[in-house]
């Protein structure tokens, strides 16, 4: 269909900084303090705006239970952990592991727990007494072979539709599309106004768009049996829902967009496109990045066809086995699991903390939608595959490689054949 930018160069810099530097500062600075005892280095992707702040809040409760620590903040810029992935995956294999890492809770952690390069950390789990203080769906995802291997720090939703208000009112949009049919009427009115339907970002974003769009289509059983290999991807109720993504696909920006999932969001404040489809740290980004208001400004409802359903994802810390300092890792992952180092990120993030007994009075705006749809025992909790819950990270690039193959022109059969060779 669409021709899509050089993503690998963004990727091979990002490598190549990380090896000058020593470490995975994202600017490929070198100016980190010699390896000591008190230091700790954190390897994360959190750092473009809508999510620095709410992770330089979790290290600023952090640098303040421990003054006698140096905080290495080891980040790698890319939505999604879309560059920080290799340049993990590459100090990993060089023995050279920072002391904890950010993960998606889920099949992510599995090939680094599967090759023992990850501590079980069940035992911090009993010491502390938090097997119950994580959300039965977190504790499940985190939880491999019997043992805890991440602390998880985040509850994310998946599946929204963001749009500026006043620019819909404006184009004469009375409410946002309940369904991906109902999108594409719309979608022919704002092309006749000049208005993109959909702004969409780099290939992680458009896999995100692509599960989202196989939610609203199939139905969370179906989506959750697709992504797991329980279900064939040959199917024409999935060929159906395929073709629908890439029709949805048509009505946006793939080939001309520019940037990370913030750009997207960027063209929908322009009002020069009507949606995107992201997660919910598009909130942090629009009210705390960019100071709008939440039910004024703009606006967020369930995606297309996946009202009631809440596509869940966790983002979590791990403790990689040689860990140079595991003492103070242990201490960075003790503030992440604790009720106000979650509070302090979530709050900023624009996530629902992962910890079960943070004070909801909290959460308000959009995260009380977040927190009301999370707790009503009607909606139905599914895994994102994007974002690790479902899918592990060998799978994943396999899927990068077909969904990149699609997008960029090739055939919907080809596609479905590769996605099923994949879980075969
Ligand atoms: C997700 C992550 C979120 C947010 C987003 C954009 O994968 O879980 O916390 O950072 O990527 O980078």
């Amino acid at each position: 269909m669409f021709r899509r930018p050089n993503h690998p160069v963004t990727l091979a810099l990002a490598i190549l900084l990380a090896a000058v530097s020593g470490c995975a500062n994202s600017n490929g600075a070198s100016d980190q303090p010699a390896k000591s005892a008190d230091q700790v280095e954190v390897f994360s992707w959190w750092q473009g705006p809508g999510e620095k702040e709410g992770y330089d809040a979790l290290i600023a409760y952090f640098k303040d239970q421990n003054p006698g620590v140096d905080f290495i903040n080891a980040s790698v810029a890319g939505g999604a952990g879309s560059n920080a992935r290799a340049v993990l995956a590459s100090r990993m294999s060089a023995n050279d592991p920072p002391d904890s890492y950010q993960v998606h809770a889920g099949q992510e952690e599995m090939s680094d727990v599967k090759a023992g390069k990850v501590q079980d950390l069940t035992y911090l789990f009993d010491r502390n007494g938090w097997r119950d203080k994580f959300p039965k769906a977190v504790i499940n995802a985190i939880t491999i072979g019997g043992k805890i291997y991440s602390v998880p720090v985040t509850i994310h939703r998946s599946n929204l539709l963001w749009y500026n208000v006043k620019a819909m009112r404006a184009a004469g949009i009375a409410k946002p599309p309940a369904t991906w049919p109902e999108f594409m009427t719309i979608a022919a009115k704002l092309k006749a106004k000049k208005i993109t339907p959909l702004a969409i970002g780099p290939e992680w974003t458009q896999k995100h768009l692509l599960e989202n769009v196989l939610l609203g289509e199939l139905g969370p059983a179906k989506y959750s049996a697709l992504w797991t290999g329980k279900a064939s991807w040959l199917g024409a109720d999935v060929r159906a829902a395929v073709k629908v993504f890439s029709n949805v696909l048509a009505a946006s920006d793939v080939k001309t967009f520019d940037g990370d999932w913030q750009s997207a969001l960027d063209k929908v404040i322009d009002g020069k496109a009507a949606y995107t489809v992201m997660g919910d740290w598009a909130d942090a980004y629009l009210s705390r990045a960019k100071g709008m208001t939440f039910g004024t400004d703009y606006d967020a409802v369930p995606s297309p066809g996946t009202d009631g359903v809440f596509n869940f994802l966790s983002d979590a810390f791990m403790l990689p086995a040689g860990a140079p300092h595991r003492a103070a890792a242990e201490k960075w992952l003790e503030a992440c699991a604790s009720v106000p180092g979650q509070e302090a990120l979530s709050l900023q993030k624009r996530s629902l903390t992962a910890r079960v007994d943070s004070d909801k009075m909290k959460y308000k705006d959009y995260l009380a939608s977040a927190l009301a749809a999370w707790q009503n025992p009607a909606t139905v909790v599914v895994g994102s595959a994007t974002h690790g819950v479902l899918v592990d990270t060998v799978r994943s690039g396999e899927i990068d490689t077909a969904l990149s193959k699609f997008v960029g022109g090739g055939a919907i059969d080809q596609f479905l054949k590769s996605m099923d060779g994949i879980y075969a």
